[in-house]
């Protein structure tokens, strides 16, 4: 097997050069050659589309991601197939595993928490198999921020109070300080910052916003395991969460969503319905 380093390299090398010619032949949602990786959704089996429950279901082997990938919708969907948690395992590891089970006629599915597309390392994955002659794609998931406002019962755009959403993640051993721009969406006033991966630092977040000099009552939602039976949302504002996540004790798997949507509050009538049509918009603005 080739290093997958060096493939990943080649393979965006190759992109610079050529473009996909799958990009125009194919769509989103459409069954392909290959492995797909698939987004299983925050959790909640009923939330994994209707074309990913039928590769799982007629998967031989399913590689999926460990604890944040709902048991229940393993156990409901591909309880006959062989489970692979991904936790702990390299990429070379993991090629290899998938590369041979599906060049030796096995079909294999390649399951990701929420939407791959969003921090799933997918795509370094997909280079290295690719690299080695194994076709993939992507089939969309509902990732957790979407389930998070969802849950919230609001929108993450709302008229009059967001008009920009940012997904984002917290500095730490990944991110370097410089590149934590969480406190520069909030100071736009007008965007839902949502953050991935920040559970663990939902206090030293908001102090760093305080220090900053942003304002202490803006509204901050934790949605923790969004979708799951033990789901549990704890509200307050950049000045309060901190301690109240501290006392509810969770460390991993929340989305925390900082602006005025999670409140649901302060919001106006849209345009689309309040005379839209009267007033000469169009309707590529109308998409909804
Ligand atoms: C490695 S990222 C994967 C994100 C995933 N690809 C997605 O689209 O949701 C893991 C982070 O996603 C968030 N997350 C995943 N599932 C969640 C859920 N059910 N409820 C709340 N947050 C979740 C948490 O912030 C967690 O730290």
């Amino acid at each position: 097997m080739t290093d997958p380093q060096e493939a990943i390299d080649a393979e965006s090398a190759a992109r610079a050069n050529e473009r996909d010619p799958r990009i125009e032949e194919q769509t989103a949602g459409e069954v392909q050659g290959g492995i797909p990786f698939i987004g299983a959704g925050p959790g909640d089996p009923g939330l994994l589309t209707v074309t990913g429950r039928e590769l799982v279901e007629s998967a031989d082997l399913v590689v999926h991601a460990g604890s944040l990938v709902n048991s229940e919708l393993l156990a409901e969907y591909c309880a006959d197939a062989e489970q692979v948690s991904s936790i702990g395992k390299d990429l070379e590891e993991l090629v290899p595993l998938m590369r041979d089970a599906h060049e030796s006629g096995r079909d294999v599915v390649r399951l990701h928490s929420g939407d791959p597309a969003v921090y799933g390392a997918a795509v370094e994955q997909m280079d290295a198999l690719e690299h080695e002659g194994v076709p993939t794609y992507i089939v969309p998931g509902v990732t957790s921020a979407f389930a998070a406002s969802a849950t919230l019962r609001t929108q993450l755009t709302l008229n009059g109070v967001s008009n920009h959403v940012a997904f984002t993640r917290p500095q730490g051993k990944t991110l370097d300080p410089e590149d934590d721009h969480i406190g520069e969406f909030v100071g736009m006033g007008d965007v839902t910052t949502c953050v991935y991966l920040g559970t663990h630092a939902v206090g030293e977040t908001m102090d760093r916003l305080l220090e900053d000099g942003h304002d202490p009552d803006t509204p901050v939602a934790v949605v923790y395991h969004a979708s799951w039976p033990d789901e549990e949302v704890i509200e307050g504002t950049i000045g309060t969460i901190g301690e109240r996540l501290e006392e509810a004790g969770y460390r991993a798997s929340a989305m925390v969503v900082i602006g005025d949507a999670a409140r649901k509050a302060g919001y106006e009538r849209s345009y689309l319905y309040d005379g839209w049509a009267n007033r000469g918009g169009t309707e590529s603005e109308a998409d909804d």
